[in-house]
């Protein structure tokens, strides 16, 4: 029986994982920079955490959860985002008592979607959230942030960054009369989907990628023309900062994201290499959203970046470090091998150690794997208690000492 891996889902091995590693380092590095720490939460959460807060209407809860009964019947969920469950593990570990709290998440999400290049069933997610302030420099200071690992990673690959702002809460719901007017005005020519969601949330509707949608969409009522004085004021001072600092954005006035929480800044990183999954991080502010899942009301603000994406445009990692087999010719001479192999491990270099006892084999191992070195230990070497070093790039041997082994190899 071949058991084949679930839809949507893939081993991640090979350079694809050398890339992992390197994206999960850049992050940490520069999360400590910005001073922010890191939180891991569980996997599976109660289904209500999701529902409500991510929108009745959104794609992701009408579609996409992985939602089952336990055993106990309660309702459980697969996150499948990280924004509601940090915002549950800070209230349930008291971390907003001191506020602001800067935290960031590092792990797999799970919708069920339509697998394509650079969209699958389970995805991993870099996560940061900031909760407890309305500045606008939270909202420049996690840009900033984003810009960078994205610069850092994927210097070579065009990147822009869209931007918007859907006001506070009653622009917002000044914003949603409006839209709904608007549909209502035009639903003869909407779809089926869209038509249900005319009263109960129209900004859903701006998320369809229906062609006739579309057509109806694109002369449909803009956010801007919506904003009061306070959240225009919040929108143009993050504009300013990031002008000021030199990143580059985009104004985008149909920029509403997907899910139910967001309120002012709404930002996006794109990128035209992907396809058509094309967003490479997505955030913004979701004031209201921490209380409704019981904490204080205090807003937040965050972003997430879709791991497997940024893989697919990174290039591939140059590995430099010397990588050294060994060609031990009779089983009597491990022993004397083994000490310098434990040598080698203890001075950080990568050791292969050849199990089959035989020159030719162990040569010809150490060529595909493109060794920088082999080291050979034979009658003569375990008489003379030496080792055979041979630069497999220039061809170069030296019979050495113990002690010699690693300025040979360095040099
Ligand atoms: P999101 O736009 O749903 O936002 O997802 C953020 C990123 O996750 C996307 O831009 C993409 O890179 C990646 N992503 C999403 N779905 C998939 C998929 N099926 N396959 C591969 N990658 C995917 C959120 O999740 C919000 N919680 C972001 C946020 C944090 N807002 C505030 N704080």
């Amino acid at each position: 029986m071949k058991i084949q891996p679930v839809r949507g889902t893939h081993d991640i091995l090979g350079k694809n994982i050398e890339k992992y590693n390197k994206i999960i380092e850049a992050v940490h590095n520069l999360a400590y920079a910005f001073d922010f720490r890191e939180l891991q939460t569980p996997l599976i959460e109660s289904t209500e955490l999701f529902t409500k807060p991510l929108g009745e209407q959104s794609d992701v809860v009408l579609k996409e959860m992985y939602t089952f009964a336990d055993r106990g019947g309660e309702s459980l969920t697969l996150r499948p985002e990280y924004t509601t469950p940090m915002i549950r593990a800070a209230i349930s570990n008291n971390l907003l008592n001191k506020l602001p709290c800067k935290i960031f998440g590092i792990g797999p999400m799970f919708r069920r979607e339509r697998p394509q290049k650079g969209r699958y069933r389970q995805f991993s997610q870099i996560n940061f959230e900031t909760f407890g302030t309305s500045n606008s420099f939270a909202d420049v200071e996690l840009i900033l942030l984003a810009y960078k690992i994205l610069k850092l990673l994927l210097p070579h690959i065009k990147i822009n960054l869209y931007l918007n702002s859907l006001g506070d809460r009653d622009s917002l719901k000044m914003y949603k009369f409006n839209l709904s007017e608007f549909f209502n005005n035009n639903k003869k020519h909407l779809s089926d989907e869209s038509r249900t969601k005319i009263q109960t949330n129209p900004l859903r509707i701006l998320d369809s990628k229906i062609p006739e949608d579309r057509k109806i969409i694109e002369k449909a009522p803009v956010i801007l023309d919506f904003l009061n004085q306070e959240s225009l004021k919040h929108y143009q001072s993050i504009k300013k900062s990031l002008k000021d600092l030199e990143v580059k954005f985009y104004e985008d006035n149909s920029l509403v994201r997907g899910l139910d929480y967001y309120c002012h800044t709404v930002f996006e990183f794109k990128t035209e290499s992907l396809g058509s999954q094309s967003t490479i991080i997505g955030g913004g502010r979701y004031d209201g959203l921490i209380e409704n899942l019981g904490g204080k009301n205090i807003p937040g603000i965050g972003w997430a970046g879709g791991i497997e994406r940024i893989i697919l445009l990174m290039k591939d990692i140059e590995i430099n470090s010397n990588l050294i087999h060994f060609a031990i010719l009779d089983e009597r001479y491990k022993e004397y091998a083994f000490l310098a192999y434990n040598l080698l491990v203890d001075n950080n270099f990568s050791v292969f150690w050849n199990y089959k006892y035989n020159l030719k084999k162990s040569l010809s191992k150490a060529n595909d794997e493109n060794a920088t070195h082999i080291i050979i230990i034979g009658e003569n070497e375990f008489k003379e208690q030496k080792f055979t070093i041979k630069n497999l790039k220039n061809s170069e041997q030296h019979s050495v000492d113990f002690n010699s082994i690693i300025n040979i190899i360095k040099c």
